[in-house]
């Protein structure tokens, strides 16, 4: 697997000093990966037909650090292997360098107490104590001290490092395999190159996201590729897990993983704290551990809710969205927003929680309800509006090949615009800088209209549309877009089938859920607005009359 100039990561090293659980740890890691599991010291006993100290002191130690090098080499090269390499090896260059061309290094870590304390007792860590070498001698902890501290530059090469002061072997090998994870995601090159959609890059995380027309069979198989195995919950809505559970649960059983599901009703009433708690007790009952992967599969509901729920528990298990609407494609899945919502308002209770992989099949929006897909589009729309005017373009080029869903064109179109925004979500992933603000084209009415409709007269999208009809409005009034350009993105809202204006609201109570009023929230109103497709900026200096007006012209009767 390695390439030129890329880190391979098909194995686990483990290194450290005696008495950290180097050899315990590596068996469990490896009965959890299902990996063979290889312990350079037990390779050197088989091959030289001796017990370690009879090597020390029949051929000295030159001779044991030759054998050694040897099997370190020889289980190197293997694939998927848990190696735990003896204590002293990484002082020689050349191990290092194999350590490091094979996989990930991980490094277990104890204080010079606490293995002073494993070598003398009968503990887990060291169930026969023996008096070994480094209990030899008039001060053993200060000779533990000094080699631990010559050879901690060494153990600084490690991808990862885990104190295992207080942990019981099940537990640090728990945290090896989450490590795993977590330093694979660092390296390139775990995926085929080119094969996954794009990356999110963000500050803390990196991970990658999978378009193509029919991928839910590979589902178990991408997984695996970003480190995860072993136990898969799935959460779902009713209508969703229907058509598309049995297929998720077989290429997750396909490869590999034990798999949990757990459907909830579908829709917004869904997204609640209580929901979460149901949640909550069904991953106790299954004994869920912080490896567990989350798999929420359905759309932007389940997205928020599972991914709520995978942020929370146990403080974060790690979480794959398999996003099946248009909205959780595009906008829900990208981004690390998770969230409930509150009797008192939508999304009050939430996390920023980046997944460990995003795989969406586009093939799913075939059984997607016509008015959720066409909802979906607004803000594929909108994506193209305010970031990217070739987006744009093919929207307006290719929008009878996507009102049929051709597989390549919506495949492309959905990849591109859920591209866009992770580049936003990349540059700004905790809403600090304000460049995601601008996600927010289109809302500042949106959510006017929907709360004064009480969430049930539109689906978000729709509002969206409108809202992007005002923003735009707005802009041509305060003499920054053209007209022309207002048109022209009214034309492709309304080719999608997406509405303009509305009917039968009434503006007061929008302009109330608005509180555009400066004296009522304290600061003024940040509008996006454009000056042209792909061009946006924003304003906090709209008057309420121009407000008003726009509305009046989109909110009739
Ligand atoms: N986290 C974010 O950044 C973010 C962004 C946008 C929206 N959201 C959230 O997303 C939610 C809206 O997402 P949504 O529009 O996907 O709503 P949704 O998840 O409720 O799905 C809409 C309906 O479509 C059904 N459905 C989904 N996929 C289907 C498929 N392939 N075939 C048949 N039916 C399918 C669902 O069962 C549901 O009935 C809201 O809760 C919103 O707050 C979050
Ligand atoms: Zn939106």
């Amino acid at each position: 697997m390695s390439r030129m100039g890329q880190r391979a990561c098909g194995n686990v090293i483990l290194i450290g000093f005696s008495a950290t659980g180097k050899s315990r740890v590596g068996g469990e890691v490896a009965r959890r990966l299902g990996w063979d599991f290889v312990d350079t010291d037990d390779e050197i006993v088989k091959l030289s037909g001796k017990t370690i100290p009879r090597i020390f002191a029949e051929d000295g130690e030159e001779h044991f650090r030759a054998l050694e090098h040897r099997v370190l080499k020889e289980a190197c090269q293997r694939e998927g292997v848990v190696i735990a390499a003896g204590g002293g090896a990484i002082v020689n260059p050349q191990n290092r360098e194999l350590m490091l061309g094979s996989g990930v290094v991980i490094c277990l870590e104890a204080k010079p107490e606490t293995i002073y304390q494993r070598l003398l007792a009968d503990t887990e860590y060291v169930p026969n104590p023996v008096v070994r070498p480094l209990l030899a001698g008039a001060n053993p902890l200060e000779r533990i001290r000094s080699l631990k501290e010559a050879r901690q530059p060494f153990y600084a090469i490690s991808d990862w490092t885990i104190s295992t002061d207080n942990l019981t072997i099940d537990e640090v090998a728990g945290e090896v395999v989450w490590g795993l994870r977590y330093a694979r995601r660092r390296f390139m090159g775990l995926y085929g190159e080119g094969e996954a959609s794009f990356e999110v890059v963000t500050a803390s995380e990196r991970y990658p996201v999978f378009f193509g027309w029919g991928l839910l069979d590979s589902l178990g198989e991408k997984m695996r590729r970003v480190g995860l195995c072993g136990v898969a919950n799935i959460i779902s809505d009713e209508q969703v897990f229907l058509l598309y559970g049995n297929r998720a649960v077989k290429a997750l059983e396909g490869a590999g993983f034990a798999v949990g599901s757990m459907m909830v009703p579908a829709g917004e009433g869904t997204k609640t704290i209580e929901t979460a708690i149901k949640l909550y007790d069904w991953l106790v009952g299954r004994h869920a551990e912080r490896n567990h992967a989350i798999v929420a599969l359905g759309g932007g509901m389940v997205g928020d809710l599972a991914g709520f729920v995978a942020a929370t528990f146990l403080r974060g298990v790690p979480l794959v969205q398999v996003p099946t609407s248009l909205v959780a494609m595009v906008d829900a899945a990208i981004g690390g927003k998770v969230a409930v919502n509150h009797p008192k308002g939508k999304n009050l209770i939430g996390a920023f929680y980046q997944p460990c992989l995003v795989l969406a099949d586009i093939q799913t929006l075939t059984s997607l309800p016509k008015r959720e897909l066409i909802s979906g589009w607004a803000e594929v729309i909108k994506h193209g509006v305010i970031l990217d005017q070739e987006h744009f373009e093919f929207l307006e080029r290719e929008a009878e090949g996507l009102l049929r869903l051709d597989p390549e064109i919506t495949t492309q179109a959905v990849r591109w615009s859920a591209a866009l925004k992770g580049k936003v979500v990349a540059e700004d992933e905790k809403e600090e800088t304000g460049r995601r603000t601008i996600l927010n084209y289109g809302h500042t009415i949106a959510h006017g209209l929907e709360a004064a409709t009480g969430y049930e007269h539109f689906l978000h999208g729709e509002a969206v549309a409108i809202g992007m009809m005002g923003a735009a409005m707005i802009s041509e009034r305060m003499g920054i877009l053209s007209l022309g350009v207002v048109e022209r993105q009214r034309k492709l809202l309304e080719r999608f089938g997406l509405p303009t204006s509305c009917t039968g609201v009434d503006l007061n109570e929008v302009l109330k859920a608005m509180e555009l009023d400066k004296k009522v929230t304290g600061r003024a109103v940040r509008w996006v607005l454009i000056k042209g497709i792909g061009e946006p900026l924003i304003r906090d200096d709209v008057g309420l009359g121009e407000v008003k007006d726009v509305l009046e012209k989109l909110v009739i009767g």
